[in-house]
């Protein structure tokens, strides 16, 4: 199947490059760009670099590069439409399929998130109206500003049975979406009322802002429940959510790190005085999923949960998935009685940040706990101890990690290392010590494959090309038609000007960010045209900042550029036709070889258009 440039085109800009790369590889942001260690060679220093503003990415270690679409062909080992289509379903963007069994499906799912997305603005808009004022009052009584509303999307249900269901049949919403969804609850007997009513609203959304379903709270403080929430559904499913991840992602990211909170309160309190990086498991313990999800951004988990017991016992369970995940966590213990949000109130965003600066390591954590309760002090409780210690150890993958909890263990409850270490043996073998992944192949920078390097491509060209990426759009079409291809040298430059011309021709403009259509599968272009658009060392950085170029310079500038590779070019030609005629002198010869020489004399300073650029014969004889 071939897909529309235009489809691959918008996956491609729908796309978050760091969102997709994070799902392998650890990035920190450094000025523009964020880098990590690149996972297509083994390395101590990363030079795997990502543009989000380009959305490319570029190793400079192995040379491997490209653009999202590039990266999970080359990480995943798929074809270029495999990797579209992946990327096509992972944000939503429906791509007409041929034969479609699971077309119906798909469909649906498409239909619920409408829904939602239309109730969550009948929600908002309610909230902003007339009806919305118990609302508005609820969320001031909370502190939560306006600014928090909106960033967060909240809303308000009118205290009403049909309000919902009626403004959505107006907008052609058929019930049948509508009861999948949640959002409306159709009784036995036929008749349909709306599930979320006299409630505030707070919609749940995944990174790329879809929204997955709503919670919805009760004004009274006495109503059950409490928290009302969307059923579960194919497109709400409570293991995989995180609420506030939409919100949060960048920020988990940044600073690597992840503040786990139970309730939609905390994460809207913390946020709000500053602290981003908050995502709440909506009070049901972690899941392997959400960790796995949240890993994306970061492997540093904090707890930051209630001080009471179903908070503690939550956050115990949690405990040992994220080790599972090969993650780190830390608990920050709260006075009893307090949640993040009460918390907040009293304290402020330094308070919270204070505790969080607190947090033990969740080691700690649970033989603090032992000791607390006495289980220290008596052979049995001590036995105990060890034995859940070594449990959690256990779960770690990694025999450093493993070593340095048993040390630091040992030494800070007085238990004999060896005795740790004995247990650990045994915990071990019955485990069967899972998923101890192997390095990726070692690819030292002379055995980078002949394909994925770009540096042999003469750096006249290169620069050539670089310079018609940057220049404006109206001068990239011009250009483009006055050189000729022939008198590129390298293969990949030629491709790549024949993809420009392609695509000149098919969309009537030149859209280097949308080129990736026109190369498909051909990873060595993918790998150039990210080489052409991040470039460590560029000879003229971007015109776009220079007021003073205009665009009689930049076609001057592109003029030079143009006349380099021609002379190059000349040069090698002359170059090769005087080693043959050492060994054949052949007249035809001599007379090519002349017209070179003369043309490589001529006047080239004196050229001031691409129409005075003499022409040659191109043809390798
Ligand atoms: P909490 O009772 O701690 O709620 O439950 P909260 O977020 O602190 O809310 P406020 O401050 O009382 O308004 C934690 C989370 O458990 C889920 C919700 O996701 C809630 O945020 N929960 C709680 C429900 O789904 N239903 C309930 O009835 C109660
Ligand atoms: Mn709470």
């Amino acid at each position: 199947m071939r897909i529309p440039e235009h489809k691959v085109d918008e996956i491609r800009a729908a796309a978050d490059i760091l969102d997709v790369v994070s799902g392998f590889v650890r990035l920190k942001k450094t000025g523009r760009n964020y880098t990590g260690l690149c996972p297509f060679h083994r390395e101590k220093t990363p030079s795997f670099n990502v543009n989000p503003e380009r959305g490319i990415f570029k190793c400079f270690g192995c040379g491997k590069g490209g653009n999202v679409f590039t990266f999970l062909m080359e990480i995943e080992h798929l074809t270029f439409v495999d990797a579209v289509e992946s990327l096509a379903e992972r944000y939503g963007i429906a791509l007409e399929r041929e034969g479609g069994s699971p077309k119906e499906s798909r469909e649906e799912i498409e239909a619920m998130y409408v829904a939602n997305r239309i109730a969550a603005r009948f929600f908002f808009d309610t909230l902003q109206g007339e009806t919305g004022a118990v609302g508005r009052e609820y969320f001031a009584s909370r502190g939560w500003s306006t600014d928090t509303q909106r960033t967060f999307g909240l809303g308000f249900a009118p205290n009403d049975w049909h309000a919902f269901l009626q403004y959505a049949r107006a907008q052609d919403l058929n019930d049948d979406i509508l009861e999948a969804t949640g959002l409306i609850i159709r009784k036995e007997g036929g008749s349909t009322y709306d599930r979320f009513r006299n409630r505030v609203v707070f919609p749940i959304t995944s990174v790329s802002r879809k929204v997955l379903g709503f919670g919805a709270r009760a004004l009274a403080a006495d109503e059950q429940p409490k928290y009302l929430n969307s059923p579960e559904s194919p497109i709400y499913n409570k293991s995989r959510i995180l609420y506030g991840l939409a919100q949060a992602h960048r920020a988990i990211r940044d600073q690597d790190a992840v503040v786990l909170v139970e309730g939609y309160a905390d994460v809207l309190s913390l946020s709000q005085v500053g602290i981003e990086n908050v995502v709440a498991t909506s009070g049901t313990a972690l899941t392997p999923d959400q960790v796995r999800l949240l890993a994306r951004y970061t492997r540093n988990f904090f707890f930051l949960y209630d001080a009471d017991s179903a908070g503690l016992n939550a956050m115990l369970r949690g405990i040992d998935i994220i080790l599972e995940e090969d993650c780190d966590s830390r608990i920050v213990q709260l006075p009893t009685g307090e949640d993040p949000d009460s918390y907040v109130r009293k304290h402020g965003a330094d308070g919270v940040r204070a505790a969080i600066a607190q947090a033990v390591s969740f080691v700690d954590f649970i033989t603090d706990r032992f000791r607390a309760e006495g289980g220290l002090d008596t052979p049995e409780g001590k036995t105990q101890v060890i034995h859940r210690i070594v449990d959690l150890v256990a779960r770690m993958d990694d025999p450093i990690r493993r070593e340095f909890y048993i040390h630091h263990v040992a030494e800070k409850y007085g238990i004999y290392e060896s005795v740790l270490y004995r247990e650990l043996e045994k915990e071990l073998k019955t485990r069967g010590r899972k998923r101890i992944a192997a390095p990726p192949p070692e690819v030292s920078r002379d055995h980078v494959p002949e394909i994925l390097s770009s540096g042999d491509i003469p750096k006249e060209e290169k620069r050539f090309c670089e310079l018609l990426i940057l220049a404006p759009a109206e001068i990239k079409t011009e250009v483009l038609h006055h050189v000729r291809i022939g008198y590129f040298h390298d293969v990949r430059i030629q491709k790549f000007l024949h993809v420009l011309l392609e695509q000149e021709e098919h969309e009537g403009k030149i859209d280097i960010d949308a080129l990736w259509g026109y190369v498909e599968d051909d990873v060595t272009m993918h790998t150039l045209l990210a080489d052409m658009m991040m470039d460590p060392i560029r000879p003229i950085s971007d015109w776009s900042q220079k007021q003073t170029v205009t665009p009689t310079d930049e076609r001057r500038v592109l003029l030079d550029a143009y006349k380099n590779v021609v002379r190059l070019t000349l040069e090698h030609r002359a170059n090769t036709l005087q080693q043959r005629l050492k060994h054949e002198q052949d007249p035809l010869l001599i007379e090519r070889f002349l017209q070179k020489q003369r043309l490589i004399k001529i006047d080239w300073d004196g050229i001031s258009a691409f129409e005075n650029i003499p022409d040659f014969e191109t043809e390798e004889l």
